[in-house]
């Protein structure tokens, strides 16, 4: 059985993460490879469902405390029924959002400790880790811009003031900075077709060394 490589995409919204994840997964595909393009929170029927209460609750408050426990709840659901086996079976995983996310969303943007982080991305990751994460990282204006001009409802961290997103932005490059070895980050206030041959050069890199 060949070796799966996992994949994920960061950064802050409107950055282009699902925009060069399908551009990846086309590149990819295309090269004969079996791929499976999800997300986080969510990637599977109960993860999904999971995602609802976390981005779209209303009613009440949501503590940084439950939204931590959530996001870990969902990730475990996705580990274990969906990227782990993939994995197992020689597949490419690529995901769009996954543990630096938490890092720097709850932990950069909300204040969350990582020492409270840091023990249930162990629990709900069991080992498992990205073998590359593509930091695609841009200015916050830049990036907001591109996100309020797409369709779509707003959920709870688009409806944050820039002040957040600059936080959760600074953790990412922190992160990266700390993680040379498997965060590539990537210039993303660039043209979507320069940015995704970046992207498939470091691809290509990671694949080389999985096999
Ligand atoms: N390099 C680029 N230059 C200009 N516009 C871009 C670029 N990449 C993506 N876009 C556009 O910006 C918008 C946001 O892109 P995309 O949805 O891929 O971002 P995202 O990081 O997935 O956002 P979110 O975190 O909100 O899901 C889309 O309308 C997309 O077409
Ligand atoms: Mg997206």
């Amino acid at each position: 059985m060949s070796a799966g490589l996992f994949v994920t995409f960061e950064g802050i919204e409107g950055v282009g993460k699902s925009t060069q994840l399908a551009l990846a997964r086309d590149y990819l595909v295309a090269r004969g490879r079996e791929v499976v393009a999800t997300r986080e929170p969510g990637g599977t029927p109960l993860a999904e469902r999971i995602r609802e209460l976390v981005l779209h609750e209303a009613a009440e408050p949501v503590p940084a405390s439950a939204e931590l426990l959530l996001m870990f709840a969902a990730r475990a659901v996705h580990t274990e029924n969906l990227i782990r086996p993939a994995l197992a079976r020689g597949a490419v995983v690529l995901c769009d959002r996954y543990t630096d996310a938490t890092y720097a969303y709850q932990g950069g943007g909300r204040g969350v400790p990582d020492r409270d982080i840091a023990p249930l991305a162990a629990l709900a990751q069991r080992g498992l880790e990205p073998r590359l994460t593509l930091l695609l990282d841009a200015p916050v204006a830049t990036a907001l811009a591109r996100a309020r001009a797409r369709a779509g409802r707003t959920d709870r961290f688009e409806a944050e003031q820039e002040a957040f997103f600059e936080r959760v932005r600074a953790r990412y490059l922190a992160l990266a900075a700390g993680a040379p070895g498997r965060i590539v980050t990537v210039d993303a206030d660039r043209p979507a077709e320069v940015v995704a041959a970046e992207v498939r050069v470091a691809l290509e890199a990671a694949a080389a060394g999985a096999r």
